[in-house]
């Protein structure tokens, strides 16, 4: 890999953005390994830990091949289609945030199930300064995660979130000083190491459903998860202690 540094443990993969000459801006041969990344992440299912470097995240897309992509690569939804893969990981992702975490960045962190962030953190969408929309997911993750009021502050009126304010929005669930930001990232996944891997898929699987699917989803997993040995060995030893 010449753009990601990964750490794959039994029970989780460390995945660090790595491309600092350019800020970790998002390129073609990025996006190709974090295909190889969903792909490993879907054949071998494990909690995902998304990092960048000392002081940024991601500085969006890259913008010289952006500058070179006309309609139909814009049709193939090159970002937005790793961001939708990567949200649909069977095991939750989380992404840990220190500085910048701009344009096609911002959205990676956003497709992800948990952000945390550094008290460096910044996220912002300045794609309309350079022409083009936030593609790749903002129109409508963001509006999901922090309401439209703040979504409409930042994709029309070019704010930028720091870390006191998506703590306030919930955008990101901890705040952490840079320094500590990845141990809490491993504190996290620690919890869910100690969950049903089966339960916690499932869960996450019903939890993404749309909303037309409950509660006839939720049924199903469950009725999955009661024929579980592994249910049946998890209440015993809680009944039996
Ligand atoms: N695409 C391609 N290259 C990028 C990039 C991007 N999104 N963001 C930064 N880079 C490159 C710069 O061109 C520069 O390259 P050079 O050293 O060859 O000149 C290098 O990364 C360092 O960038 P620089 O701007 O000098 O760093 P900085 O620390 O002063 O500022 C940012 C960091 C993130 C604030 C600034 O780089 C920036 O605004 N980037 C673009 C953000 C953006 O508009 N993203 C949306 C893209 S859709």
């Amino acid at each position: 890999m010449n753009t990601l540094r990964i750490a794959a443990q039994d029970d989780r993969v460390v995945v660090r953005l790595h491309r600092p000459e350019a800020r970790n801006a998002i390129n073609a041969e990025m996006v190709a390994e974090l295909h190889t990344v969903c792909d490993l992440l879907e054949r071998q299912p494990k909690p995902l830990l998304l990092t960048g470097g000392d002081g940024f995240f991601a500085a969006g897309a890259d913008i010289a091949e952006l500058l070179e992509r006309r309609r139909d690569h814009a049709l193939r939804g090159i970002n937005s289609t790793l961001f939708e893969r990567i949200r649909r990981l069977p095991m939750p992702t989380i992404a840990a945030v220190d500085g910048y975490a701009l344009g096609g960045g911002a959205e990676l962190a956003y497709a992800c199930d948990i952000r945390i962030a550094s008290t460096s953190a910044v996220f912002g969408n300045p794609e309309p300064s350079l022409g083009i929309i936030p593609g790749a997911g903002a129109c409508w993750r963001l509006k999901e995660l922090v309401g439209e009021p703040l979504a409409k502050m930042v994709l029309l009126a070019g704010h930028r979130i720091d870390s006191d304010e998506a703590l306030r929005a919930r955008l990101v669930a901890e705040v952490h000083g840079p320094a500590d930001l990845e141990a809490a990232g491993h504190r996290l996944i620690d919890g869910m190491t100690r969950m049903s891997p089966a339960a916690l898929r499932l869960t996450k699987l019903v939890l993404d459903s749309p909303a037309g699917a409950h509660p006839v989803t939720d049924h199903l997993a469950q009725a999955i998860l009661f024929e579980d040995p592994d249910k049946e060995a998890r209440m015993r030893k809680f009944l039996e202690r």
